[in-house]
């Protein structure tokens, strides 16, 4: 059987590693390599747990530090990893510097890389997320694409081996959705649905500085409406560094919670306010309209179809959102392909490395019309 090792190391890699790896585990062997970027217990741990991703082979354990001490680090210790284990190709996901560090290790040793959601841009080059996303698809051989949009940017840069498949999160959301309905999550946390925001905040941009972070938390409690907030530890501790008191009225501030919790969270909220990409996608998955605390979105047809409203730093304009969300029509067009993004990802990389039937011979059509 060829070998895939899987490259993953940020809690939403868990989340979209997840479905890809029940099913290219139907044709390969596959290594899952864990950076240890992420390593708290409810930052990592307890998505392997509930979303039965098998245990990772290897935790090269590298934690965190500034962008060079981690992504070097991650380097040295994947490079021995793969030269250890020799995949066939090598699979990162996503933006993170655990994507970067894996596509780089392997494509100089002449590993084949593939990139799941490949081709997002914010064209925001201060976001680290840019970086990771350009350097990523520059090394990869295939390039599995969540959106048409996608596939534009790829092909403007004059990128080959482009994959439409859809987006592995929306597989994520659909299957998960179903398992959701046993939570006492609303329960646990005393609040009804549809009478609470949820909002997430961890961008470097929103969190590092002091005044933007206060700022934010300021114009979120004066809303005045029940605002649940599971804290990313980045904010958690940004709040404990900068001794911003906590003592809100409005705002609920709780650890992290589960991904089934969370959509569960999601898909009983008014609204959801947040600057992660990740959950900005999952309010249109849910049909809930959505704040973004970003100026701009590489998700970008969620903002064409009036689905998110990028605020950026406008933080006034947030009560004027709101008094007009009620006047948005709900359409959920299928923007981020059919559900089955996974099975298309497995049955290409297990073509590619048929010899029947090499990836390369298929036509570019016949490639995205899967
Ligand atoms: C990283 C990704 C970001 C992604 C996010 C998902 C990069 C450059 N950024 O950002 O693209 O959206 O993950 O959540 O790769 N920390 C803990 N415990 C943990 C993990 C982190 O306490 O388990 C704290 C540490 O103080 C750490 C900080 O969070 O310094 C930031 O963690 P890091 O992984 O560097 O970046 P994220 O902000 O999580
Ligand atoms: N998420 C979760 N628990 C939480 C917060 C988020 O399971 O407490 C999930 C969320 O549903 C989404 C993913 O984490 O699937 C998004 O990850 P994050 O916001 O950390 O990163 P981004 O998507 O911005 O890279």
């Amino acid at each position: 059987m060829p070998k895939i090792a899987t490259i993953i190391g940020a809690r939403p890699q868990f989340i979209k590693c997840a479905p890809v790896s029940k099913e290219i585990r139907k044709e390969f062997e596959e290594i899952i390599i864990h950076t240890g970027q992420h390593y708290d217990q409810n930052m990592s741990r307890a998505f392997f747990e509930e979303l039965d991703i098998p245990e990772p082979d290897f935790n090269i354990g590298i934690g965190s530090g500034n962008h060079g001490l981690q992504t070097g680090k991650m380097l040295l210790e994947i490079e021995k990893t793969l030269l250890y284990i020799k995949p066939d190709i090598v699979l990162v996901y996503g933006d993170t510097n655990s994507t970067m560090a894996g596509a780089l290790a392997a494509v100089k040793l002449h590993i084949p890389v593939a990139h799941i959601e490949a081709g997002l841009r914010s064209f925001n080059r201060k976001m680290p997320e840019e970086i990771n996303r350009i350097v990523t698809d520059l090394v990869s051989k295939y390039l599995f694409a969540p959106t048409q949009t996608a596939v534009n940017n790829l092909q403007n840069e004059g990128h080959s081996g482009i994959y439409l498949v859809g987006d592995v999160m929306y597989d994520s959301f659909l299957y998960n959705t179903k398992k959701a309905k046993n939570t006492d999550i609303l329960k646990r946390l005393h609040i009804k649905p549809k009478n609470y925001i949820l909002t997430t905040i961890h961008r470097p941009q929103n969190t590092d500085d002091f005044q933007q972070l206060s700022d934010l938390l300021s114009s979120l409690e004066n809303l005045n409406r029940t605002i649940i907030f599971p804290i990313h530890p980045r904010t958690k501790n940004k709040l404990k560094d900068f001794g911003i008191q906590i003592d809100y009225k409005n705002l609920y501030l709780i650890e992290p919670v589960t991904y089934i919790e969370m959509i569960y969270l999601e898909n009983n909220s008014e609204l959801i306010i947040t600057d992660s990409g990740g959950v900005q996608k999952e309010s249109y998955f849910a049909g809930i309209p959505c704040i973004v605390l970003r100026g701009e979105t590489e998700w970008v047809e969620l903002v064409e179809n009036g689905w998110v409203h990028l605020v950026g730093n406008d933080l006034d304009k947030i009560p004027e959102i709101i008094a007009n969300l009620l006047e948005i029509e709900k359409i959920t067009k299928p923007l981020f392909g059919d559900g089955n993004a996974s099975g298309k990802i497995a049955y290409y990389l297990c073509e590619s490395s048929s010899e029947r039937s090499p990836l390369g011979n298929l036509s570019q059509s016949q490639k995205l019309s899967l």
